[in-house]
């Protein structure tokens, strides 16, 4: 579908700054230290403070489209061509859970070779980090409202059996519930509730914006071959089946692969179309998601027990990893910048293990 209006062009002033960001940003901090300490006491290794359990973690390759009207062909974007890609799927929290458990899947797209300005700190070289979910939107309208939720979680983070039950109990949450964690219920759909489907039928979404050149995007990638049509909504048998994720991701990719599409949805609109309040999805009608590049993950393992959690360690992805041209926008997307750093550097320092993406991606099944 074709853009109907015109691209709104980013300026400092849509962007609006809290007085009280850096408070928060420190005891976002606190609490994510706390979950990271929990877990790392408990398994003897430190994992990812938020999407620790990963379900697959391939390599391929991802082709910027040719011929994109000027509006898209912008940052990475801007010339067709290929690059190598490092795709990770994950479950949201912090604990290692048993795949049971539904909550939101996550999905961390890495793509290599990547030239131009870079954001300040961005961690690597010449990567560019995609970082989704399998939701439209983020259960937190502004960074105080997602410390209220995490803080909870950070509470009731103890063994991962302790976490399940905390998740049961936000399945049949009550309107008190509600109450504690500030949200609607659809929040709440993400903690516990949401179907327990098989993560290659999912489409992903950033659901919060990014620069786009000159303009303002959201990112979504989006199952685009055959036998990733096929699972979209299947659901998963996980009974006595803790890894069933990774199985049922496996069955599919190590036969056929798979081919996405990454998408942009350029805002038109800033007053229905908000940069600060990500719990908005932005009308599709309006602003259409629109293929900017082709990912294709050639058939291959998709996770072997020791090696892909050896690999897993050697990797992070940051949404503040990438071109100066596709900066985090909005509250909530300044506060991931430290939390992803503190939560990367813990992890390779409790296991000796440094982060580093190129390395890891030769080490990955070819
Ligand atoms: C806004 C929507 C968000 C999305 C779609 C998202 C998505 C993700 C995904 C997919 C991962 C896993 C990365 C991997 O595979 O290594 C991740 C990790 C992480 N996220 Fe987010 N996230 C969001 C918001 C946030 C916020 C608001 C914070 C904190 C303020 C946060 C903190 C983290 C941290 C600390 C990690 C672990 C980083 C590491 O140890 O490497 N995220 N996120």
């Amino acid at each position: 579908m074709p853009q109907l209006n015109k691209p709104i062009v980013f300026q400092s002033y849509m962007e609006h700054l809290a007085t009280d960001g850096a408070e928060t940003e420190a005891a976002l901090a606190s609490a994510f230290r706390s979950i990271l300490e929990t877990t790392s006491r408990d398994y003897g290794f430190a994992v990812r403070a938020v999407h620790a359990k990963g379900h697959a973690l391939v390599r391929g390759e991802l082709e910027i489209a040719p011929d994109l009207p000027a509006y898209l062909a912008q940052g990475l974007f801007a010339h067709a061509g290929k690059h190598g890609a490092i795709l990770r799927f994950s479950t949201n929290p912090g604990d290692l859970l048993d795949d049971a458990i539904s909550v939101p899947r996550g999905l961390a797209l890495k793509v290599l070779d990547v030239s131009g300005e870079r954001l300040a700190d961005a961690p690597e070289m010449n990567t560019q980090d995609f970082l989704m979910a399998n939701g439209r939107t983020f259960g937190a309208a502004e960074p105080k409202a997602f410390l209220t939720m995490l803080q909870l979680l950070a509470r009731t983070t103890d063994r991962g059996e302790e976490l399940k039950k905390l998740l049961t109990l936000l399945l049949g949450a009550t309107q008190s519930m509600l109450h504690l964690v500030g949200q609607d219920s659809n929040l709440l759909a993400r903690l516990g509730g949401a179907p327990n489907v098989h993560p290659l039928g999912e489409t992903y979404f950033s659901q919060t914006p990014f620069l786009y050149g000159r303009n303002i995007a959201k990112f979504s990638l989006e199952p685009a071959s055959y036998e990733l049509r096929q699972v979209k909504g299947m659901k998963v048998h996980a009974h006595a089946r803790p890894d069933a994720l990774r199985e049922d991701i496996a069955e599919t990719l190590i036969e056929h692969g798979g081919v996405w599409h990454l998408n942009a949805q350029i805002c038109t609109d800033l007053a229905t179309m908000p940069i600060e309040d990500p719990t908005i999805a932005w009308d599709e009608e309006l602003a259409p998601f629109e293929r900017v590049a082709t990912l294709t993950i050639p058939p291959q393992l998709t996770w072997t027990h020791g090696s892909s959690d050896h690999l897993d360690q050697r990797l992070a992805f940051s949404a503040w990893n990438g071109l100066a041209d596709h900066r985090p926008l909005g509250a909530i997307n300044r506060v991931r910048k430290h939390a992803y750093r503190m939560s990367s550097e813990y992890r390779a320092a409790f296991n000796h293990c440094p982060v580093h993406e190129t390395a890891a991606f030769d080490l990955l099944p070819a």
